[in-house]
């Protein structure tokens, strides 16, 4: 679909019948995948926790999208290429000269060419779900897409790796995890946060004791996205500013609350109960549309639907509580918050500071200072990201280190044949709050419960496999 012939239909019909239409590149936000309405998540039997498939040596790899992120998830598998763990070998995506431009970067690490798909119908990329093509498919294309490529991947025998969230209904949530039962391939949510420095160092410090008993986070994805939202080539079809035309509620759950699902044992002893969620009004987003200089995207202004600032409160089964807020339409500066409190400890971040608390002083309410926080960074530093964090350093891959370290584990425990370090639990979970926060709102901001994805292996405490060498 154009663009233009989106902003016309767009403006002429609001965000509410815009899903109605049918087009391949356009389908609507609110497609489920399988299962009809109402899911029942009885069926789930928890096999895929902490599964390892058999040894792949070398992980032949089908990109499926390669705009932005898909482009720069290859530059993270260069150094993996070219140490002989994996090789490109399907590229994929509706626009022709993104295919060529990927080819051209693989071209200057690996010495074999990938097929190239550049199909515009949209459907080339079935192609590349083919045992004989590939051993995993990295999914990169817009959110409506994840899905249905993740499933079908699992369908022909691969394992499935999908950019976040990785799906936005409940029955989608269910049909992955269903199928990565059934057919024993992986399906991970490429959740990159959850590989961050700083992340990892909380992570450590919690399993190292420093935090005592954790009782409550707050998370989120503040980062105002209005410039690339209204930009009109920077995503495909402007598919993300459509987005917010249809939706309300928190639509990306993941970057926040990947991390501190993982401080708080979530699924692995510990699991999200419940939750209510509230939006802002709607102001920001709708007033950039008003005076842009397009008079297609100034007609947009009345149809957004996404409030501005999303909040949602989420108690777990032992009774911990997370603060997870969205909003990408407000201008200020990027911020996951990734606050943590515990008996024994409490970080902010943004910058990070952190407080360690011997019991109750007069001294209050002062930060570590930095000497102390720089001491308790050298102790904790997680030994993934120790070991990697030279070769991070001297070549900045990606969002400071964390989406090289993501690609890296994903690879080597392929490589290996070892559990990976999220399952496809930890995706449908985190992407199903995204689902279920858009309930509460649409229900005047109602109590909603969330369902055991994991079929009851939540109960089990078994260590995560971040903390094991590959
Ligand atoms: N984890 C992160 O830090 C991070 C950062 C940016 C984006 N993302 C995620 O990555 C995904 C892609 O976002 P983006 O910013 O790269 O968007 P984008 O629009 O730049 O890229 C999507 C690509 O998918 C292609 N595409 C569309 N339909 C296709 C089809 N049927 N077959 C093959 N290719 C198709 C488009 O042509 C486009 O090149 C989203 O899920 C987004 O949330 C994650």
């Amino acid at each position: 679909m154009k663009r233009s012939d989106f902003l016309k239909f767009s403006g002429l019909l609001g965000g509410g019948l815009l899903g109605g239409l049918g087009l391949s590149s356009c389908t609507p936000p609110s497609q489920g995948n399988g299962t009809p309405a109402g899911a029942d998540w009885s069926s789930v039997t928890g096999s895929m926790m902490d599964h390892a498939a058999p040894a792949i040596p070398k992980v032949r790899v089908a990109m499926l999208g390669l705009g932005n992120r898909g482009s720069s998830l290859i530059e993270m598998l260069e150094w993996l290429v070219q140490q002989g763990h994996a090789e490109i070998t399907a590229l994929c995506d509706v626009q022709a000269p993104y295919v060529a431009r990927a080819a051209e970067k693989v071209a200057t690490f690996q010495s074999s060419a990938p097929l190239l798909l550049d199909d515009a119908s949209g459907e080339a990329w079935r192609k590349a779900c083919n045992p004989e093509v590939a051993d995993l498919v990295v999914i990169a294309t817009p959110w409506h897409l994840h899905t249905t490529m993740a499933i079908h991947a699992m369908e022909q025998g691969l394992q499935a790796a999908s950019e976040v969230p990785i799906a936005y209904t409940e029955e989608d949530c269910l049909a992955l995890v269903q199928t990565s039962e059934r057919t024993g391939q992986h399906c991970i949510m490429l959740e990159n946060c959850c590989y961050n420095g700083e992340e990892l160092w909380l992570l450590n410090m919690v399993k190292q004791g420093v935090f005592g008993d954790v009782t409550h986070a707050e998370c989120a994805y503040l980062h105002d996205l209005r410039a690339l939202l209204l930009d009109a080539t920077y995503y495909h079809n402007q598919w993300r500013l459509r987005e917010h035309l249809e939706r309300d509620g928190n639509l990306y759950t993941t970057h926040g609350l990947g991390p501190v699902c993982m401080y708080m044992d979530v699924l692995r002893g510990d699991n999200l109960s419940h939750l209510v969620s509230m939006s802002s009004n709607e102001a920001a987003l709708s007033k950039a549309l008003r005076e842009s200089n397009d008079p297609e995207l100034q007609a947009l202004a009345p149809n957004v639907k996404c409030g501005d600032v999303n909040t949602t409160l989420i108690r777990t089964t032992q009774g911990k509580s997370i603060m997870l807020q969205f909003d990408t339409h407000t201008g200020r500066p990027y911020s996951r918050l990734d606050k943590l409190c515990g008996t024994g400890a409490t970080h902010y971040g943004y910058p990070s500071r952190l407080y360690l608390d011997h019991g109750p002083t007069w001294d209050w309410h002062r930060w570590q200072d930095d000497e102390a926080y720089d001491t308790a960074r050298a102790k904790y530093d997680h030994p993934l990201w120790a070991s990697l964090k030279e070769g991070i350093t001297a070549n900045q891959q990606g969002h400071g280190g964390m989406d090289f370290v993501m690609m890296y584990r994903l690879i080597r425990c392929l490589n290996e044949g070892v559990a990976l370090d999220l399952s496809v639990y930890d995706g449908a979970l985190w992407s199903l709050v995204g689902v279920m926060s858009e309930r509460s709102v649409a229900e005047g901001n109602r109590r909603v419960d969330i369902p055991d994805v994991s079929g009851g292996a939540w109960t089990s405490k078994a260590p995560h496999p971040v903390f094991r060498t590959v």
